[in-house]
């Protein structure tokens, strides 16, 4: 089969490599569509120390099973696999938070992923989707739409409350944008972009494009801030983000687009005015499985800026690094 193996640190090639062969409990799936994620920058430009190398790169797919070795999967099934292997076992796994197994493989960085027409995947791993979430936006519901949902939750968002979204054009925001309105949320979004504010708007209440953007958000709630920040962008927006909430709120802290930079927090602030910080990354299963009777609801659109066969994952990785794009890029194997 073909497959996008990265072979050393920020090198890879579209090559053939063996089908992939199954253990007891493991499921193969022919994959319908990947999605390319900021992450798989990040891993290419060596962010991620625990990278196995040679490794087929990919974390966000959706597929069918062709073959199984767990009685809970059969051929024809549609699924999705989460970004980690549990192990279904350990203290973590036991409590549901399969997400901190202690055990867990991370598909893409040091087991096998799904830039391939085929994957061997753990049952442990699998949900089943259900009819009414198509394909295009189950692929990227683990690490995107489920994680963000898992943010949410942790945060304890209530209907009504005012969820400010920064990078709100990309994969993660735009699609948060949409799981917040879909929870009963007031959103505002944060893009640099004129031009994309005017897709976004179709999905936010307001869109603001100052880079202060803190003030504007201030405005539009009476003076008071934002209940809830989902920061997608990182050390870029963070002081602004900070700065938009009112007294009592929440940040989830998702985006780190520049690895490279820190940011001085200073703790008075967060003292003063009572904030709640939380970092956010992954979903569980239980919350991937919430979060598809959600999207089979049908509201929220998977926004595809495009769709690349696996023969021309080079081109997609270059559009991903390009400004103008909005939303996710697929790959069809
Ligand atoms: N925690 C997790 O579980 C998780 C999961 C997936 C992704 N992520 C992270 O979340 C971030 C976004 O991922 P993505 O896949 O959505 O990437 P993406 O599609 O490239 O979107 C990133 C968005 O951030 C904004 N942005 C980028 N650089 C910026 C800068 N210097 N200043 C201000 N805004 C900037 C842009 O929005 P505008 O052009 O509209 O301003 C861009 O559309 C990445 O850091 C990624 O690693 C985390
Ligand atoms: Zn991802
Ligand atoms: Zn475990």
């Amino acid at each position: 089969m073909r497959a996008v193996v990265v072979y050393e640190r920020g090198k890879y090639e579209v090559r053939d490599v063996p089908m992939p062969r199954l253990n007891d409990g493991d499921v193969l799936i022919k994959i319908s569509y990947a999605a390319l994620c900021y992450r798989d920058l990040l891993q290419l430009a060596g962010y991620y120390p625990r990278m196995k190398y040679p490794v087929i790169l990919g974390h966000e797919a959706v597929g069918v099973v062709v073959e199984s070795k767990d009685p809970r999967f059969k051929p024809g099934d549609r699924v999705v696999p989460l970004l980690h292997e549990p192990d279904g076992t350990c203290e973590f796994c036991m409590r549901g938070l399969d997400s901190y197994c202690i055990n867990a493989l991370s598909y893409g960085e040091n087991v096998n992923g799904f830039f391939a027409e085929y994957a061997r995947v753990s049952g442990n791993a699998l949900v089943k989707v259900p009819n009414g979430v198509p394909d295009e936006l189950a692929a990227f519901t683990p690490c995107v739409i489920a994680m963000v949902y898992k943010g949410l939750k942790r945060a304890g968002l209530t209907y009504g409350e005012t969820v400010v979204v920064t990078g709100a054009s990309g994969g993660v925001g735009i699609h948060a944008v949409q799981l917040a309105k879909a929870l009963g949320a007031r959103v505002i979004a944060v893009t640099r972009s004129p031009d994309k504010a005017r897709f976004i708007r179709q999905f936010a209440d307001d869109v603001v494009t100052e880079q202060r953007f803190s003030k504007v958000v201030k405005d539009l709630t009476n003076g008071l801030g934002a209940d809830m920040v989902i920061e997608a962008v990182g050390t870029p927006t963070i002081e602004e983000s900070l700065r938009s909430l009112r007294s009592g709120g929440r940040v989830i802290i998702i985006g780190n687009v520049n690895p490279d930079e820190t940011y001085q927090l200073r703790l008075g602030y967060l003292i003063m005015k009572d904030v709640v910080m939380i970092g956010n990354v992954r979903s569980n299963r239980s919350d991937v499985a919430e979060t598809l009777k959600i999207l089979s609801k049908g509201l929220v659109k998977p926004v595809i800026a495009a769709t690349y066969p696996l023969e021309r994952f080079g081109d997609a990785l270059e559009f991903m690094r390009n400004n103008s794009r909005i939303g996710k890029i697929l790959i069809k194997p």
